[in-house]
């Protein structure tokens, strides 16, 4: 009697576990939104370039090129990097348009997960995609605030020496400060200072302004967050313009050999590190539910932004690389220091202000990414209702808003660029694996369903985008040593979050429903 007791819990929590949303009641919740539906095409392809031009072209590619203590370069196959990278995001961007245009909702993979593997593995994919928005933003934060404080220092004639150089413990989190010691044999001591002599100060002061301030942007609407972004992402496609026009009249071919200087090895690091830029193209699929007409305009939307964006990519690429040796290309601001490389100084400056704007407006589309994906979970009764209460004016989760922006300004403290960039990479590859999988679910499960828009030569296509992006996983896993570890770390935080709250609250409030 005990036993069968014992057999039927078990089989009603499992149950539970893979219970699954009907997609109907997705797309009717969808309807009766109460987000304001203001986004068309152009908005979208805004939108998506200012989630994905920013810091993976202006800081990360220096480390792609020369590599870093834990991971070769790939030199100036860099080019080839990109294309693995740029490969690895079609195939999935291909499947986001065709989930986000039949399903148009909020939660973009989460809810697509929702739909058809149950409630945990839902809660597992949104879990990840805070790795890659919330923590994503703790790696743009950082880049802001180095181009911020090398941009102050062009005004160092203008400006009292306390404000364009001020203490490198108001601008930088602890381990990076360590590691910069380290590598130049510096006294810690002599740079931060000490509570107690014991408790280290380090407070990224840039970094939390520029998160207040966009938090506030955030929460006067989301059509006026894109009208800003719009002016950040006209500043910003100018200034790379400009940059490869420039940069062009000052390549030496023979910068570009030894092509591969470190072999696949490096090619396969390099695609790693710089898929970080490809990302944020997916953030368009989060504001689906705010689209005027999504069937239509969220392909247009992710496929023009990752269009001009590898355009972009490749001619940055193939002029930095011709420009600098590539063992002499700056890790921290390489596009910049390209310019100081051949004596144009005052055009350095001149790409740190677009270094700025384009940060800024990544920065902004990831909160925004961030907070809509926890507000489709806690309409969903995972997370806290507060977080779901919308100002009646703006249609915005304020609370939420400011909560998603004090993650970003705590981790800004402890977290340094380089490793929360890894986790963000790893987060996303899972995540459009997630996507890749779900296409090939659906199509079988629901064959029948209207899909505007529908991704070529399945089952090839999404399993090609699942084969390079588990590659570059485990390739990666492989060879970076610390975020290896704090990655299966973050799955397991996440899983003991949904069984001491998330699975007891989701089913308390079902009991009040
Ligand atoms: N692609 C975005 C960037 O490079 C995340 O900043």
């Amino acid at each position: 009697m005990e036993n069968n007791a014992l057999k039927y819990k078990y089989r009603n929590f499992i149950n539970n576990l893979l219970e699954k949303k009907s997609t109907d009641e997705v797309i009717e919740t969808a309807k009766k939104s109460e987000l304001k539906k203001t986004l068309g095409a152009f908005d979208l392809i805004i939108l998506g370039i200012g989630a994905v031009v920013g810091t993976g072209i202006f800081t990360i590619v220096g480390s792609a090129i020369v590599g870093g203590p834990e991971g070769a370069g790939a030199g100036p196959a860099i080019i080839l990097s990109m294309v693995l990278a740029a490969i690895a995001s079609i195939f999935s961007a291909l499947c986001y348009s065709e989930i986000a245009a039949m399903i148009p909702i909020a939660g973009s993979a989460y809810t697509y997960t929702y739909v058809t593997m149950g409630e945990f593995m839902a809660w597992i994919v949104g879990w990840i995609l805070m790795l890659e928005y919330a923590i994503g933003n703790i790696t743009i934060a950082s880049a802001w605030s180095g181009y911020f404080a090398q941009f102050l220092k062009g005004f160092k004639h203008i400006l009292p020496p306390f404000i364009t150089n001020f203490p490198i413990w108001l601008r930088n989190d602890y381990r990076s400060i360590s590691i910069m010691c380290d590598r130049f044999d510096l006294d810690i001591h002599d740079k931060i200072p000490f509570l107690f002599d014991k408790i280290p100060v380090a407070i990224n002061l840039p970094a939390i302004f520029i998160v207040v301030f966009l938090t506030l942007i955030l929460i006067k609407g989301v059509k006026e967050s894109t009208r800003f972004a719009g002016i950040m992402v006209a500043i910003n496609i100018f200034i790379i313009s400009t940059f490869i026009l420039v940069g062009a009249h000052y390549v030496q071919p023979q910068n570009w050999t030894p092509f591969m200087p470190n072999g696949f090895e490096g090619v396969f690091m390099g695609a790693f590190l710089i898929f970080f830029a490809y990302i944020g193209f997916d953030a368009i699929s989060t504001t689906a539910e705010e689209t005027k007409n999504p069937q239509k305009d969220i392909p247009i939307g992710i496929l023009g932004t990752l269009a001009i964006c590898t355009a972009l990519y490749i001619g940055v690429a193939l002029v930095l690389t011709g420009m600098v040796p590539f063992k002499l290309i700056d890790i921290q601001a390489p596009i910049a220091h390209a310019m100081h490389y051949v004596g144009k100084d005052w055009f350095a400056g001149f790409i740190s202000a677009g270094a700025i704007a384009g940060l800024t407006s990544v920065l902004l589309v990831y909160q925004l990414g961030t907070v809509r994906i926890l507000y489709a979970m806690s309409r969903d009764k995972f997370l806290p209702r507060s977080l779901r209460i919308v100002n009646r004016k703006t249609r915005i989760p304020n609370l939420l808003t400011w909560i998603c922006g004090f993650v970003v300004i705590i981790g800004s403290l402890f977290m340094d660029l380089n490793i929360s960039a890894e986790l963000c990479n790893f987060g996303t590859f899972t995540s459009f694996i997630i996507i890749c999988i779900i296409v090939l679910i659906l199509r079988k499960t629901d064959p029948d369903r209207k899909r505007p828009f529908r991704v070529p030569f399945v089952p090839l296509f999404p399993i090609l985008g699942i084969v390079f992006c588990a590659g570059l996983i485990i390739y990666s896993l492989k060879t970076l040593k610390t975020s290896s570890m704090l990655f299966p770390a973050w799955i397991a935080i996440g899983i003991i979050i949904y069984f001491v709250y998330g699975y007891p609250a989701h089913r308390d409030k079902n009991r009040k429903k």
